[in-house]
């Protein structure tokens, strides 16, 4: 167990150290998923050559490395199963939902958080066990609660008192749901405000007090069970303090059995980005539970980017390299497979492969095919003699790419290749035309109509 632990800490650490004495474009490379390698400017990921897959999946196309989310995965249970005796870690399936990464989170040992109906349902498909399945969401339907309960899952986490009034009539007498109540700590997580969640103005949960009545009422149930409280104040946070900071609130909503700390935990896009570590991550966290929650408390996290962001590389191919004021780099995707630059800004690096190691050369803006100017994938990058042909490898995509995928000027979704140990698997194919027009009904106008309407 220390064994993989230690691994992951070295290959942080030599990570690290390369930073320190690397050339710019270097410590782009470090960007990488763990398995990566560069030689002679090729990338591969887990002993598969990037050129390769494109080759045999066509682009764009997601790839994941396996290795990357174990090493992850492990350092977070592990990591948190040493700090605090009683815990677990669920995988925020809303970050990569398919169904290899539900059997992949459920193969490390992890529990699952679901947020809607495709979600649950696909935890289901891949073998989850329902009871570790939690389930989530701020506006759930009367269809999706009775899935849940008739599915045997374990936790439903209330977020309104609308959804426990329906709750309460679905839950079949004779049995007993638990749930835990969504907490709205009051706390602002320096991120982008379409990510932070735990702020006053929030959607998400309840004001400490309306909570402390809500629980009341499940107290009163006698078809549910109230397990604890749940937060979640953000994503792509950089600081362990918010954290820290939320959990301090929880406790003044009285003693539980569980508390669930959500996800969160912020990645690095850039070179120029500090993440906090797991390990300080969780320091943040138990450090300020041993403070103020009952030390025989179990304590959940909810970690989705932090496991993943960094797994995933975006392949592209290089459409055209047009010169006007600017170089606009041109590639076979865009917003519909990336919404995440357009949602919040977020900067991304990106690698031309077979020049991986060669200094940027031409100042360019990466876009993509939608009919949008906000269609960039990256504002300004410098790159190594950019060409139509080009493969251009975007990184630390993992995480929220394939999910927040759309259909915008007939896009199909990109298919999410699984590499591990020399192996590629298709884990999702790419969508088809004929999967859009098996959704289409035509009106069955005849074609002489259409001329005159
Ligand atoms: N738990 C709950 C209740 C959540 O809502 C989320 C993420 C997580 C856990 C996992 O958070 P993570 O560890 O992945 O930060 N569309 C955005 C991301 C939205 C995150 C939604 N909730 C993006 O542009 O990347």
């Amino acid at each position: 167990m220390s064994g993989a632990l230690d691994s992951v800490d070295s290959t942080c650490a030599c990570r690290r150290a390369k930073v320190a004495t690397m050339a710019p474009s270097e410590q782009v490379l470090d960007l990488l998923p763990d398995s990566a390698e560069v030689s002679e400017g090729r990338i591969t990921v887990a002993g598969m050559a990037l050129g390769e897959i494109a080759e045999r999946f066509g682009t764009p196309a997601y790839v994941i490395d396996v290795a990357t989310f174990r090493n992850r995965a492990r350092a977070m249970r592990e990591g948190l199963a040493l700090r605090w005796a009683s815990s677990e870690v669920l995988f925020a399936s809303k970050s990569l939902p398919a169904l290899a990464m539900y059997e992949l989170a459920a193969g490390e040992g992890l529990s699952v958080d679901v947020a809607g109906d495709g979600e649950l349902r696909l935890a289901l498909a891949a073998g989850v066990d329902p009871e570790r399945i939690y389930f989530h969401g701020n506006a759930k339907t009367c269809g999706e609660l009775e899935l849940a309960t008739n599915s045997g899952v374990g936790t439903i986490i209330v977020d309104n008192a609308d959804e426990l009034e329906r709750l309460r009539h679905l839950v079949p007498r004779g049995s007993r749901q638990d749930v835990l109540v969504r907490l709205l700590p009051g706390v602002t997580a320096p991120t982008h405000p379409s990510q932070e969640t735990g702020g006053p103005a929030s959607k998400f949960g309840l004001p400490l007090e309306q909570a402390v009545a809500l629980m009341q009422e499940i107290t009163d149930s006698p078809n549910l069970r109230l397990r604890g409280v749940h937060v979640h104040i953000g994503s792509q946070i950089l600081e362990t303090g918010p954290f820290a900071e939320a959990v301090r609130r929880m406790a003044a909503v009285g003693a539980h059995d569980v508390y669930d700390l959500g996800g969160g935990l912020g990645v690095r896009y850039t070179p120029d980005e500090r993440a906090p570590s797991i390990d300080e991550y969780l320091d943040a966290l138990t450090g300020a539970a041993r403070e103020v929650l009952p030390p025989g408390s179990k304590l959940l996290i909810e970690p989705g980017r932090s496991l993943v962001a960094s797994a995933g590389v975006t392949l592209y191919r290089v459409l055209s390299v047009k010169r006007t004021g600017r170089t606009f780099v041109a590639v076979d995707g865009g917003m519909a497979d990336n919404l995440d630059v357009a949602l919040t800004g977020q900067r991304y690096e990106a690698l031309v492969d077979g020049r991986a190691r060669s200094p940027g050369t031409v100042t360019c803006t990466v876009v993509g095919r939608q009919c949008e100017s906000g269609d960039k994938l990256i504002e300004e990058i410098s790159l190594p003699d950019p060409a139509a042909g080009d493969l251009l490898v975007m990184l630390v995509t993992g995480a929220y790419s394939y999910t927040m995928a759309n259909n915008y000027n007939g896009a199909y979704i990109p298919p999410l290749i699984f590499a591990e140990h020399g192996n590629c698997h298709e884990a999702t194919r790419r969508q088809r035309f004929q999967d859009i027009l098996a959704l289409q009904h035509p009106l069955g106008l005849e074609a002489s109509s259409h001329r005159h309407t």
